[in-house]
């Protein structure tokens, strides 16, 4: 069995599927881009049938990048594979990842069904993908909760029928380390035509478990993993790519290679938490705020002396540098310009200075601006065009006195005022903000984020808001956490269906 391991990333499949994640069509090409840099061989870049906009951008995915395979989602449907077939028509090398659930607890309650029928649609749908694409991969959803002899089965038969790579997904992210781990050797020992195939990890961290089972699996024989950036991904998320990249790195003794270059790793980390207005646990391994800051005296002291004492990975290895992070009011355009370009963002010379300018103005209202700053104000020019924005915002509150906020708003060219009153000034300022839009719309979830760099640092708000039974996510980052209240709230609004 060859050592290399097959890096599938689904960061814009299975990532973008949790709320608020959403990427349009050039934001996807960026990170898609961005991971052809990284060097992934697989980039899973959406379930065509399920939207126009999952169509069109497996389509546009297809024509930007060239390396790595275009892969496309599809059920064990006809019409979904045909639509899969037509959106991957310009990929240079393209892959029908079609499946269905095989646990019985699927076969029971999703189809209606029994085992033996469940094999014939597998088979069916491989054999119907193997007319339009030579490389397809078959998923047996729930596979982590699949009797081994009957999953066994499975594989046997779609790999008969054309399959060239089979997932096995613990979908609901159950299984344990060894339990996976002998799922994927019991595969490779009684699957007899095993060897025309890979098998492929996709393991969801619903117990926190899902890298140590994706090295299970890889330890017992699976050849390719899917992740994802920062392991983004439904409920508790995916396997994260970096950490994945990085163990097998690390443990040069399993002899696994990977193609992945992991400088490029602290970059596109950022590029996705920004773009999907997801932050990053601070502890998370590898690409976390904290994952190099020693803190405690005794680790200083040894660090000091000899940075192996408690360092396992160097931060150069993936792609943080020493100078990070410290722009000032006096920082040029080349050093703002560069910092972008660490951080994954490339730009016009013309949004640069438009970026500059921006970047003046907060250097004037903050001592030191970081690499999350420096995100967010490239995410605020993104969002210029949005046809409602902000103009201004007064507020007047304390201790024993209603609080009370104007705010002014520009929608679509026309400027709009209002006044409110409240029992705190977020309460005041939102007031304010639906005398001019007046909407049936409820506040569903409200998250401020820590200040943790000092308090003159951004503050960052989350915010879900129910209109027309639709819920919506939005973001606002500002010094002013009132005024970044107030972006988040019409973020969300410029994204109603209206
Ligand atoms: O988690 C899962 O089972 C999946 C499949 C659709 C591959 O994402
Ligand atoms: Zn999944």
């Amino acid at each position: 069995m060859s050592n290399r391991l097959f890096i599938f990333d689904t960061t814009l499949r299975d990532g973008e599927q949790v709320p608020g994640c959403q990427l349009n069509t050039v934001e996807k090409i960026q990170v898609a881009k961005a991971l052809e840099g990284l060097g992934v061989d697989v980039i899973e870049a959406g379930f065509p049938i399920s939207s126009p906009g999952d169509f069109n951008s497996v389509i546009e995915i297809s024509k930007a990048v060239t390396w790595p395979t275009i892969c496309a989602l599809t059920r064990a449907v006809k019409k979904d594979i045909e639509v899969a077939a037509e959106a991957l028509q310009y990929a240079k090398r393209k892959r029908i990842h079609t499946g269905i659930g095989t646990s019985d607890m699927h076969i029971k309650y999703k189809f209606n069904s029994n085992r033996e029928e469940i094999i014939e649609r597998a088979v069916e749908a491989v054999k119907y993908a193997r007319r339009f694409v030579d490389d397809v991969e078959f998923y047996a959803e729930d596979a982590g909760r699949t009797d081994n002899e009957y999953l066994a089965r499975v594989v046997e038969a779609v790999i008969k029928a054309g399959a060239t790579v089979v997932n096995i997904p613990d979908t609901t992210g159950y299984c344990l380390p060894d339990e996976y781990g002998a799922k994927i050797r019991y595969l490779v020992e009684h699957v007899n035509n095993i060897d025309q195939a890979i098998l492929s990890t996709h393991c969801h961290n619903d117990l926190g478990m899902a890298t140590a089972n994706t090295i299970s699996g890889v330890l017992n024989g699976a050849r390719q993993v899917e992740v994802t950036i920062n392991g983004i991904g439904e409920r508790a998320g995916n396997t994260s790519l970096e950490e994945v990249a990085m163990i097998f790195k690390s443990h040069k003794e399993t002899k696994i290679e990977t193609n992945i270059n992991t400088q490029k790793i602290y970059p596109i980390s950022r590029m996705v938490s920004s773009l999907m207005n997801m932050p990053v646990q601070p502890n998370k391994a590898i690409v976390g705020r904290n994952a190099f800051a020693h803190s405690s005296g005794i680790h200083q002291d040894g660090v000091l002396k000899n940075i192996q004492t408690y360092e396992i990975i160097n931060p150069k290895d993936v792609g943080i540098d020493d100078n990070a992070i410290v722009l000032t009011a006096r920082s040029g355009r080349a050093a703002l310009k560069h910092r972008l370009s660490v951080l994954g963002v490339e730009l016009s010379q013309e949004k640069l200075d438009e970026i500059y300018k921006e970047f003046l103005k907060l250097a004037d209202r903050k001592k030191d601006i970081n690499d999350d700053d420096i995100l967010l104000l490239a995410g605020a020019q993104r969002s210029e065009n949005r046809r409602i924005k902000m103009e201004y915002l007064q507020v007047t509150s304390g201790v024993g006195v209603r609080s009370v906020a104007s705010l002014g708003l520009n929608i679509s060219g026309e400027k709009f005022e209002a006044a409110a009153s409240g029992n705190g000034p977020v309460d005041a300022a939102i007031k304010a903000l639906k005398k001019i839009i007046d909407r049936q719309m409820t506040l569903k979830e409200f998250t401020i984020q820590a200040i943790s760099k000092g308090s003159d640092d951004m503050g960052k708000v989350h915010m879900q808001v129910e209109y027309d039974n639709q819920m919506y996510y939005g973001f606002g980052a500002n010094t002013d956490i009132i005024a970044a209240s107030v972006e988040a709230y019409i973020d969300c609004i410029n994204k109603f269906r209206m």
